[in-house]
């Protein structure tokens, strides 16, 4: 009773923000994204008898189980898995990254889609990828994404036992090879807000969030439409207003949420500025300070070289579009 995955992480151009239901992780509205070749979890699991209680190994470290991160996260998930599963031994679950967490690079989306597809194996449930991105689900919804491989939606489902929100797959990575999105880190301090609290705040007290619904089924349309056409300039346009809609209901949450530093602003202006003198480029950001450029491999280098010159700039991390979450044969312990 023991398997490994490796999954991606990924980066949505139409953004998952607001749940319907915070146990079931049901959105309020569908999201699009696009799954990164170069970011990944790799991660171990045991169902064993031998232990204890159930075991969690992040980056090297024991999570305790008497942490709020634990509880939140593995502690809730393993809850639901179990009420949805039946009860399995304790497990064991060890997991790396190869980038840092909790800082707006979507870990969780990789680190929950590891885990359901390890788990997956190493009990033989034998869930196919719409049920696998259902359980990942559980654990942290933009997890839901990365199952799949290329252009992903999440469909927001209608019911309210979650059974019609899942992910399908857009197009694969192949489709659009030559798409990047390249990762300008500005900090990799763990965010004070996690996603999990700033969204619930969100819904909870921005007047601006039933604005932020009105607009998602078109952005949803139009980038679905640019990712098949492979339109650049549709898909960039679209999802980097979706993103600042997004953060115009951050912001005008009580107490606000400012996930933006310094150095994010300087590339917000100086990437509107790239494009005013003709470079097809856009922008895009979570619940992070990271910046994240969308542009086509041709701008690539220039795009690059101009990143560097940026005060504050800390990393640069070309990614492409890559493949889903799979089972590996390399154990971790
Ligand atoms: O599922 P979470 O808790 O990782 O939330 C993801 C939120 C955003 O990254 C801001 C948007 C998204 O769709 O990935």
């Amino acid at each position: 009773m023991k398997a490994s995955a490796i999954a991606p992480a990924n980066i949505a151009l139409v953004k998952y923000w607001g749940k319907r239901d915070e146990e079931l992780i049901l959105p309020f509205n569908g999201s699009i994204s696009v799954t990164l070749d170069k970011l990944f979890a790799h991660t171990t699991v045991e169902f064993d008898e031998r232990y204890k209680e159930d075991i969690l190994i992040l980056n090297g470290k024991r999570v305790e189980q008497s942490s709020k991160d634990y509880q939140e996260y593995i502690g809730n998930f393993l809850r639901k898995f179990r009420e949805r599963f039946g009860k399995t031994p304790k497990v064991k679950i060890e997991s790396v990254t190869n980038f840092p967490t909790g800082a707006g690079l979507a870990s969780s989306a990789a680190g929950f889609a590891a885990l359901a597809t390890a788990i997956n194996e190493a009990l033989g449930l034998n869930l196919d990828k719409k049920e696998l991105s259902k359980l990942a689900r559980l654990g942290s919804g933009s997890a839901t994404r990365s199952i799949y491989g290329g252009f992903v939606e999440w469909l927001k489902g209608e019911r309210n036992d979650g059974e019609d929100s899942y992910a399908i797959q857009i197009a694969p990575p192949e489709h659009w090879k030559e798409l990047r999105m390249i990762l300008c880190i500005t900090s990799k301090e763990e965010k004070k807000i996690k996603s999990r609290a700033g969204m619930a705040q969100t819904v909870r007290t921005s007047p601006m969030y039933k604005c932020w619904l009105e607009s998602a089924e078109k952005d949803l349309e139009d980038v679905r439409a640019g990712i098949l056409s492979k339109d650049l300039e549709l898909v960039g346009k679209v999802a980097e207003h979706n993103c600042l809609k997004m953060f115009a209901t951050m912001l005008t949450t009580k107490p606000p949420i400012i996930y933006w530093n310094e150095t994010s602003i300087r590339l917000i202006h100086s990437i509107l500025e790239w494009r005013d003198e003709g470079i097809k480029c856009y922008f895009t950001m979570d619940a992070g300070p990271q910046v994240k450029v969308i542009c086509l491999e041709k701008d690539e280098e220039k795009i690059k070289e101009r990143l560097k010159e940026i005060e504050g700039v800390e990393d640069i991390i070309v990614t492409s579009p890559g493949d889903g979450a799979k089972v590996t044969e390399k154990h971790l312990f």
